[in-house]
Formats: structure tokens, C-alpha cells, sequence
């Protein structure tokens, strides 16, 4: 028996109102999840001007890399550029709270800290901040996971988490951490 247009109305509109339902339910899930949960995509709407990033403000080279601000918080700055990010290995003290702040001087890239929660993209014109605490010490590698043109596979970085007590003996007395110092 060959369906008519009277039988594959009603089953069309049938599907038509499932696909709608779960588009409804995703919707309202999501704003659930946004408004009632506060989950939201890490990054923070402070805006820079990516041109002149490396010139003046939070992003200049002398800023970069590990610092213990005067309040005590550990803040890391980065700059994403293709195809490296600066400085290219960072040194993190294990248990206390890092702030990870980075920067794109020209295209979209994407940090992804390996065994860790930290994935952010990093959004020309943006900061990027995500904070974290790591629980021990070891060597995470960082890619860059958004595709960011012909360099990308080659665009990593490191982020050392070091005890503590290492941390201040050996980076304290710095205003600026690096791997190098160790
Ligand atoms: Cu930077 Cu991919």
C-alpha cells in the first residue's frame, strides 16, 4: 500500500514536534546551566587591543611569565602569538590558587593545560583567565587546540609545578618566576 500525503502529514509533523522538544529542552538547559549554575566559558570580558599588546599595559614583555602579585596571589601572564606562546614554559607552585591570564596578539588559539581542567580559547582583543590550584608537582604540556593556521601542531608551551616550599626558596625573592631559574 503506497503512503499518500494524508499519512506522511501527520507523521512528519510528528517528528517535526520531538525535534523541537529536545531543541526546547537543550535551550533551556543551557540557560539553566549559564544562569542558575554559573557555568560559564572561563574567559572574562576585559578587552585589550591586540595591536599593541606587546607595547604597553598588563601584556609587555617584563610582565610575562610567573608573578607573586602584593596580595599574595599567583598570577601567570602569557601572550598566544603564531606560532608560540611567550614565555614558552612557566613555573606554578603546586596547592595555592594560579590565575592564568592570556592574550592573543593575532588570531584565535586555544590553551589546554594536559591532566588538568584548564582549556580555555584565547580570543584576540580578550583576556583569557582562567584560575585553577594544581595538586602536585610534575611537568604539564600545554598545546595550543585551536587550529591556528600552518604552525599550530608546532605551538606548545609547558606549565612546571614545583612544592611549595621550592617556590618561594628559589622563586620568592624574584618578582618573576621562569623555568630557566631552576
Ligand atoms: Cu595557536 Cu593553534
Amino acid at each position: 500500500m503506497a503512503s499518500t500525503e494524508h499519512d506522511v502529514e501527520p507523521a512528519e509533523l510528528r517528528w517535526a514536534g520531538v525535534t523541537l522538544g529536545f531543541s526546547a529542552i537543550i535551550f533551556v538547559l543551557t540557560l539553566f546551566a549559564a544562569l542558575a549554575l554559573q557555568r560559564n566559558p572561563p574567559s572574562n570580558l576585559e578587552r585589550l587591543d591586540p595591536k599593541s599588546l606587546h607595547l604597553t599595559g598588563e601584556f609587555t614583555e617584563p610582565n610575562l611569565g610567573t608573578r607573586v602579585e602584593a596580595n599574595g596571589r599567583v598570577t601567570v601572564r602569557m601572550v598566544a602569538t603564531q606560532f608560540a606562546f611567550v614565555p614558552h614554559c612557566v613555573v606554578v607552585p603546586e596547592g595555592r590558587e594560579v590565575a592564568l591570564r592570556l592574550s592573543s596578539a593575532d588570531v584565535i588559539h586555544g590553551i589546554l593545560v594536559t591532566g588538568t581542567n584548564v582549556n580555555t580559547m584565547v580570543v584576540p582583543g580578550f583576556v583569557a583567565e582562567v584560575r585553577t590550584r594544581f595538586d602536585k608537582p610534575g611537568e604539564h604540556p600545554m598545546p595550543c587546540h585551536e587550529y591556528c593556521s600552518v604552525g599550530h601542531e608546532g605551538m606548545w608551551a609547558r606549565v612546571k609545578v614545583v612544592d611549595p616550599g621550592e617556590f618561594n626558596r628559589v622563586y620568592g625573592k624574584q618578582s618573576r618566576a621562569s623555568c630557566e631559574r631552576q
